[in-house]
């Protein structure tokens, strides 16, 4: 295919500036989200054919997850070739044509950078390995002898997030023991050295690669871990912020400054989107300063438990954070990486933490679907942008029975099997028909889908919620009208109001108010003029427990509110 020059690629460039202030971001995992070409795994060509779908459902930007060449040791979170498409979900030419088409529905593209590690099979480690210790090309890495009389031990006890070692020993061309390198993650994502001015040519250059090609953003895998402490201490058993040796230092805000001229230098707004756990959220605001990242995902809110204290909290601390840097929050209830809300709602323990994630627990679906509805409208009515994992609007569960032989991944493995890992979440969606592969891959398809859908699946495809009112799908493709609509809803004022205990009450603006029952019994619903949405039918004009409603009200109502209200 012919491709136009970079120049004559469009943007939504004059429409609004501020569109990643409010926007809905739908997160497509490519793998499984729709596969064109029958050969079991999701492509391009899939994407393209289902825009139709994602206007449908209302959502302004997708986020795709790494589409890059990849041995798909981590899930294409290990990259061999920033400037490509993995070959089984297509070409540049029909990524390029997807930005476009998106585009033309007015839906932009954000594409996933993992500037923290490579693949083993990227052609700078494999020269590094070729080229032996001392030389330049291992100066890219954290190439380094080991500790003890033979070099035996790793140069530090670092912990890495997936379980396991964090150094892997290489062997040199004799066949002899030779250096060890760090690798935070698997030994097939080696890090990168984030001293070395290759490294930030590289990245810098991908970017404009990708934002000529009229991407308009990039979410930035393990925003908070490229830099590291030269010297390799260990880490300590309270680091003082900043001094942790790979998380949140300091260095790292230069190099988000430099992105962000990068950014800035486009026409129309190219954001930049964090991926930082952080517990700390002072420490994670400062990455949302004006002049570095745009936005970073909250994570706090979807590990935290279906409480309304705990909820109220999380909000709080969120808005507070992100209050005196001006950046928006954003609000997210799951990804490619945690328990799917259906399940973990579902369950007695309703908070996410990776190392409590247990396949078997007992799990109610029902309530879990339940608290999810409400869940997903206390989230698309809270200020800031919101994310969508593809699957969650259909209500889709965690799979908690793919047969161990087809598990892939490493954070299973790693954990020596106690982690079920995060291949739960990334089934294979159902689109239609009542058996797999559900629509995923077309009837004549070589493969099945690789990994197995689960055979009740039938009533989550999404023709089967298309023609119910009822369902998950009906319902977050309302709430988004509603929030497009809605002028007060997306970026904004927020005020909480005092309610019944285990409720919440918030208003958007003058007009808007929800209410979430996270209580037992149904309760009152405050003065409204009009009902707009909610999570579960009304029961004699009370809402019921673990349910959410969306009203509209009179602007008297909104004034008794009790804290001061954050504004944009
Ligand atoms: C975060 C990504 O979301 C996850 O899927 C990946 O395994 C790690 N970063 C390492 O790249």
């Amino acid at each position: 295919m012919t491709l136009p020059a970079a120049s004559t690629y469009r943007t939504l460039a004059d429409s609004d500036d501020l569109w990643w202030r409010s926007a809905v971001i739908y997160q497509v995992y490519v793998r499984s989200f729709s596969d064109d070409n029958g050969d079991g795994t999701g492509d391009l060509a899939g994407v393209r054919s289902r825009l139709g779908y994602l206007k449908q459902l209302g959502v302004d930007a997708l986020w795709f997850n790494p589409w890059y060449p990849s041995p798909l040791a981590d899930g294409g979170y290990d990259v061999s070739d920033y400037r490509s498409i993995h070959p089984s979900f297509g070409t540049l030419g029909e990524a390029e044509a997807l930005i476009q088409d998106a585009l033309a529905l007015g839906i932009r593209t954000i594409i996933d950078v993992v500037p923290n590690h490579v693949s083993d099979q990227h052609p700078w480690f494999q020269a590094a390995l070729a080229a032996g210790p001392g030389s330049p090309e291992r100066e890219r890495f954290w190439f380094r002898p080991g500790r003890g009389p033979d070099g035996d031990e790793p140069p530090t006890r670092w912990p890495s997030n997936f379980a396991g070692d964090t150094w892997t020993r290489t062997v040199n061309p004799d066949g002899s023991p030779g250096e060890w390198y760090l690798h935070l993650f698997t030994p097939e994502q080696p890090d990168l050295n984030w001293t070395h001015p290759d490294v930030h040519r590289e990245h810098e250059d991908i970017l404009k690669f990708w934002f000529d090609r009229g991407v308009a953003g990039v979410r930035i895998d393990s925003a908070a871990l490229l830099v590291k402490d030269a010297n390799l201490p260990e880490v300590p058993l309270t680091p003082a912020p900043g001094e942790h040796p790979n998380t949140d230092r300091d260095e790292l805000h230069d190099i988000y400054r430099s992105w962000r001229a990068i950014a800035d230098s486009y026409e129309g707004t190219r954001v930049l989107v964090g991926e930082i756990w952080l517990p700390d959220v002072e420490r994670f605001a400062r990455y949302l300063r004006p002049d570095e990242l745009h936005t970073a995902f909250n994570f706090d809110f979807l590990a935290r438990p279906w409480n309304a204290a705990e909820l109220h909290e999380s909000i709080e601390t969120t808005l507070s954070a992100h209050a005196p840097v001006g950046a928006p929050s954003t609000w997210v209830l799951s990804n490619h990486d945690v328990t799917r809300p259906v399940t973990r709602y579902g369950r007695e323990d309703t908070t996410f933490a990776f190392a409590s994630k247990r396949a078997g627990t007992p799990t109610d679906l029902a309530l879990g679907l339940r608290r999810s509805r409400a869940a997903a409208l206390i989230t698309a009515a809270l200020p800031g942008s919101l994310y969508i994992y593809q699957g969650d609007e259909l209500g889709l569960p965690e799979v908690e029975d793919i047969p161990a032989e087809l598990l892939q991944d490493p954070m299973h493995f790693r954990s020596l099997g106690i982690d079920p890992g995060r291949d739960g979440c990334r089934v294979p969606l159902p689109w239609s028909g009542t058996a797999p592969p559900f629509g995923f891959s077309p009837a004549n398809a070589s493969t099945s889908p690789w990994l197995p859908q689960p055979i009740g699946w039938r009533e989550l495809t999404a023709e089967a919620q298309q023609s119910d009112p009822t369902s998950m799908l009906r319902l977050y493709q309302s709430a988004l009208r509603i929030r497009a609509e809605e002028p007060d809803l997306g970026d904004g004022r927020f005020a909480w109001l005092s309610g019944a205990p285990d409720v919440l009450t918030f208003t958007r603006g003058d007009t808007f108010l929800l209410v979430a029952n996270l209580s037992a019994h149904p309760v009152d619903l405050p003065d409204h003029q009009r009902v707009l949405l909610t999570s579960e039918t009304l029961v004699n004009g009370m809402l019921p427990s673990d349910s959410t409603a969306w009203l509209e009200v009179l602007p008297s109502a909104t004034e008794n509110s009790d804290r001061p209200h954050h504004s944009a």
